[in-house]
């Protein structure tokens, strides 16, 4: 074969790998937007405090989630009742393609609450609470809340739905190590104070 025909093959089969992907990338769109999007909104950002908002979400982090949900290991109530179904059709090129498509979007604007929880929230995500052992959230969750790959997005995230997610890891609903200890010695007002903070971000 000479060398401009190997070229040629090359390109050639770049093209199809492509297409291919495009191909699935369009099958994950339509997916969003007749299953997802109903809870989750069209860019992810819902419509109701109990469905989390996906815009802007660490890609890394939204995958871990939908294979939790398939695999059944991330077990909370809402899990079960709204996502376990969700993510039973997924193919782990779904998966890629789904969170992908959501940490693309731009995220949720903030939300405001009332100044003095907000303050005392930010307080408590960027020192932690030393007597309670509860560390710094800024230093997985980053300083400005925008998260980092499997550490999530929580800026901007619905209060009802963080205040939720810090009840389930405290009480091992929601089965994570470093979150039980991270929540299982807040008190439910510093729940809703950090929730305020983030909600308003
Ligand atoms: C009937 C409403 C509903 C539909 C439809 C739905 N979800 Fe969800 N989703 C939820 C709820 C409720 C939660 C929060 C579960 C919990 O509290 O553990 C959630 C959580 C998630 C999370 C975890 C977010 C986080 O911050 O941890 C991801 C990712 C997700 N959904 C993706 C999807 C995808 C992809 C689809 C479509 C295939 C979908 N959802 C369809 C209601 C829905
Ligand atoms: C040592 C690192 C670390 C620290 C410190 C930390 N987190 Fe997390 N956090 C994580 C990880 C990892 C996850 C994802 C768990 C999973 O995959 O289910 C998470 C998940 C969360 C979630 C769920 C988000 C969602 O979309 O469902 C919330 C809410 C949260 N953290 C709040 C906090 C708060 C508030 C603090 C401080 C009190 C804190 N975290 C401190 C690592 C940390």
């Amino acid at each position: 074969m000479n060398a401009k025909l190997l070229v040629a093959g090359i390109a050639t089969l770049a093209l199809s790998a492509a297409s291919a992907h495009a191909a699935d990338n369009r099958a994950a769109l339509e997916l969003i937007r007749k299953e997802c999007s109903s809870c989750h909104g069209p860019r992810g950002i819902s419509v109701s405090p109990m469905f989390p908002n996906l815009a802007g979400q660490q890609a890394p982090y939204l995958e871990a989630q939908l294979r939790a949900f398939r695999d059944h290991s991330r077990a909370d109530p809402h899990a079960q009742a709204y996502m376990w179904g969700m993510a039973a059709q997924l193919t782990d090129d779904t998966v890629k393609d789904i969170a992908a498509y959501f940490a693309s979007q731009p995220p949720a604007r903030g939300t405001a609450a009332d100044p003095a929880e907000v303050a005392a929230g930010k307080k408590i995500y960027e020192n932690g609470i030393t007597a309670q052992n509860v560390p710094p959230c800024q230093s997985c969750h980053t300083p400005t809340a925008g998260g980092n790959g499997p550490f999530p997005r929580l800026a901007g995230q619905h209060r009802r739905y963080l205040e939720k997610q810090l009840e389930v890891f405290a009480a091992n609903l929601r089965a994570n190590e470093i979150m039980h200890a991270n929540a299982v010695n807040l008190t439910a007002l510093q729940i809703s104070q950090l929730a305020a903070f983030l909600s308003s971000q």
